[in-house]
């Protein structure tokens, strides 16, 4: 035996083989509890505080050993109730704005039981959830008017969904040499407004282009970028030897929500023979709302497109999506078998394609029951409800901000995001609000940088989130203001 497992001394041989448990009476009633207690905590989720910070002791207890032996799940799940459940994100909370998150819904909770009860593992084969994913893929597709041939996957987000992006684009643009021999001196180059979401250019590291292939162009003052900037680039990076072959398009970007001008990027790329990619990682919900959709006129027009059932589609975490107008793009780009997986063209080993060869992942869950439960629950139009009730309490929180002396907007309000700033403030103050204020566990905003100042920023995702709660953050930011004025030496 290896020596540091000598000392042990129970002998493994004693234990049942299966880990179904004994007695299924008493687990089934303890699953029984323990859906009880989460239908009653969300049945009450804005009665609690946003966010607690996790005491020490709680912190501690996630410093023990391997347990060697096992404990009652009555006893574990005691631990949790005592350990995990408190002290949550808070993002169920209708005043939780902090970063654009989505609440869940009870639907999505009892999906994700049921999808860990069949464990279905979907990578590839032939069976119903993988029929489930391509249903919603398509239903993706079908909210993004992309055309037939169009395909895609589920993803845990839209980093990742973004990186599979450049990857298309990638092969696309120096075709198959590049999955056997890499990137090489091939001096590729993308481009994104200043506002891209970080994990673009985490996206050309990831695909060995590095990040500094990346080259951003300056906004119009609203976050979006400026196409004749771009139009300029382009020509001027061809002749000092470099390739353009992408341009990512931002439909919501994270800080302000701004929302590229994506025909005219549609068209300089068409006329540039560039990959179109658009992050949409939440505005993509916004082509579920008729009043809503034009903002994002001629996304259909992009050669790929990622975003997030988990943030404004309130599916629980994760699912992300990524679709591409053409599957067999997608497929040219990561199409690889070995011989254990290769299709037999029936039995379980039947279902061409499969997923592992629209993605990286081989072993993959079963995230689309989540998306399918909740899209099939309230049907397209109560999420596109949802969608412009944000945006509408959004202009709300801007309107009131307006009218109150002390504060000021930091950027147009294009969707469902909110930056303002204390007037006449430092940006160690906008932070300090912004902690002070998840620690009261009131109101949970986050900061950012908005034309070179630290701002507050309310991100208005939460289909639980109501005029009140968002009338109650001024008031809390107001309130933490006076706290902070009457500290002795702030
Ligand atoms: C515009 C944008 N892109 C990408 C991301 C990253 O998405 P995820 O956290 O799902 O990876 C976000 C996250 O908020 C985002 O707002």
């Amino acid at each position: 035996m290896d020596g540091h497992l000598a000392g042990h001394q129970s002998d493994v041989r004693n234990f049942a083989r299966s880990l179904d448990p004994a007695d299924w009476r008493s687990l089934r009633a303890l699953g029984h509890r323990m859906l009880n207690d989460l239908f009653d905590d969300l049945e009450s989720v804005g009665d609690g505080p946003v966010w607690r910070p996790m005491p020490n002791a709680v912190r501690d207890a996630w410093q023990a050993p391997l347990p060697r032996d096992g404990a009652e799940p009555e006893h574990v799940y005691d631990e949790y109730r005592r350990l995990v459940a408190p002290y949550g994100v808070g993002n169920r909370h209708p005043r939780f704005f902090g970063w654009v998150h989505g609440g869940g819904t009870a639907i999505g909770m009892v999906a994700e039981m049921l999808t860990a009860g069949l464990n279905a593992n979907c990578g590839g084969r032939d069976h119903a959830p993988i029929a489930v994913e391509r249903q919603v893929v398509r239903w993706a597709a079908e909210m993004l008017r992309f055309p037939p041939e169009a395909g895609g996957l589920l993803l845990s987000g839209t980093s990742i969904a973004n990186f599979v992006a450049v990857l298309a684009a990638r092969r696309a643009a120096l075709g198959g040499a590049v999955r056997e021999h890499g990137v090489a001196d091939a001096r590729l180059t993308a481009y994104a407004s200043g506002g891209a979401h970080m994990c673009v250019a985490r996206a050309l590291d990831m695909a060995g282009l590095g990040s500094a292939s990346l080259r951003l162009i300056s906004d119009d003052g609203a976050g979006r970028m400026r196409i004749p900037e771009l139009a300029e680039r382009l020509p001027a990076d061809r002749a000092v030897g470099m390739r353009p072959f992408l341009v990512v398009g931002t439909a919501g970007s994270v800080d302000i929500g701004a929302i590229d001008d994506l025909a005219g990027l549609a068209q300089l790329c068409r006329e540039s023979g560039l990959w179109f990619h658009v992050d949409a990682a939440f505005g993509a919900m916004a082509m579920l709302s008729e009043r809503l959709r034009p903002l994002l006129r001629c996304i259909e027009q992009a050669d790929s497109v990622a975003f997030d059932f988990h943030k404004w589609m309130q599916v629980p975490y994760d699912a992300g999506c990524i679709v591409v107008r053409d599957q067999a793009v997608l497929q040219a780009a990561f199409a690889r078998r070995a011989d254990y997986l290769r299709p037999t063209g029936r039995g379980l080993a039947a279902g061409e394609p499969w997923p592992v060869d629209l993605g990286p992942e081989l072993s993959r869950g079963f995230r689309a029951l989540k998306v399918w439960m909740t899209i099939r629950t309230y049907g397209a139009d109560r999420l596109a409800a949802v969608v412009e009730h944000c945006c509408a309490l959004a202009q709300r929180l801007a309107a009131t901000i307006a009218r109150t002396p002390e504060l000021e907007l930091a950027a147009p309000v294009a969707l469902n995001i909110v930056c303002f700033r204390v007037r006449g403030c430092d940006d160690a103050t906008q932070e300090r609000v912004a902690s002070l204020l998840q620690e009261a566990g009131r109101t949970v905003l986050s900061t950012t940088t908005v034309g070179g100042r630290r701002v507050l920023r309310a991100a208005i995702v939460n289909h639980r989130t109501e005029e009140a709660d968002v009338d109650a953050a001024v008031s809390d930011v107001l309130a933490t203001l006076a706290i902070i004025r009457a500290m002795p030496g702030r």
